[in-house]
């Protein structure tokens, strides 16, 4: 288990792009914005307190072993915590629940403060009506950009319902049949 922090990969681009050729913030947003995604909330315990944040950026990985991945912004005050705890849950969203997606966003307040949540069967907070549950163990970070890249191994795995997922396209939360 690694705890001391993220490696820096020693791979660099080959396309040799000048920082002026690069393309800027809003182009990036406005084309990656395109793929549609599902949300998760990740979330684990610090001083007894639950902890978590939202991310888009969640992907399996490796089967065998299994594995997971999030790409996880630089900037985080919460993925420390994470970190320091090693374990962590990877709550999948279903549709209905941007409120829970918005409250685990929201910086520096108390995240949980409105979020109906039971402790998982080891003990993770886990929110109420998630559509499946990804109980990890943090193996590996990799700094990528302003990013890290976050490996971690699958513990347990649990699927919850059988409903439609929460959608994000373009900046905005989907449900199947459109708009939330
Ligand atoms: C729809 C949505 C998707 C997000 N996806 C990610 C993500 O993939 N990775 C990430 O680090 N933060 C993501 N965030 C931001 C975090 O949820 C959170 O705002 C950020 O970690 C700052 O909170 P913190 O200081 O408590 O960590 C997303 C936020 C929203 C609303």
């Amino acid at each position: 288990m690694l705890r001391a922090g993220p490696e820096r990969s020693a791979v660099h681009s080959r396309a040799g792009l000048p920082p002026a050729e690069a393309p800027g913030a809003a182009a990036y947003k406005e084309v990656l914005g395109r793929f549609c995604t599902g949300l998760t909330v990740v979330t684990s315990s610090h001083a007894g307190e639950p902890v978590g944040f939202t991310c888009q950026a969640f992907s399996a990985l490796s089967l065998d072993p299994p594995e997971v991945l999030l790409s996880v912004q630089q900037t985080s005050t919460t993925w420390p915590r994470i970190r320091e705890h090693g374990r962590f849950g990877v709550g999948v969203l279903a549709a209905g629940q941007e409120e829970l997606a918005q409250a685990l966003a929201r910086s520096g307040t108390d995240k949980f403060r409105d979020v109906d949540w039971r402790p998982s069967p080891t003990g993770l907070p886990r929110p109420e009506g998630l559509l499946a549950w990804i109980e990890c163990e943090l193996v590996r970070e990799v700094v990528a950009g302003d990013h890290l890249l976050a490996i971690a191994s699958v513990r347990a795995l649990e699927p919850l319902a059988e409903t439609a997922p929460l959608l994000y396209f373009r900046g905005r939360f989907l449900s199947a049949g459109g708009a939330a």
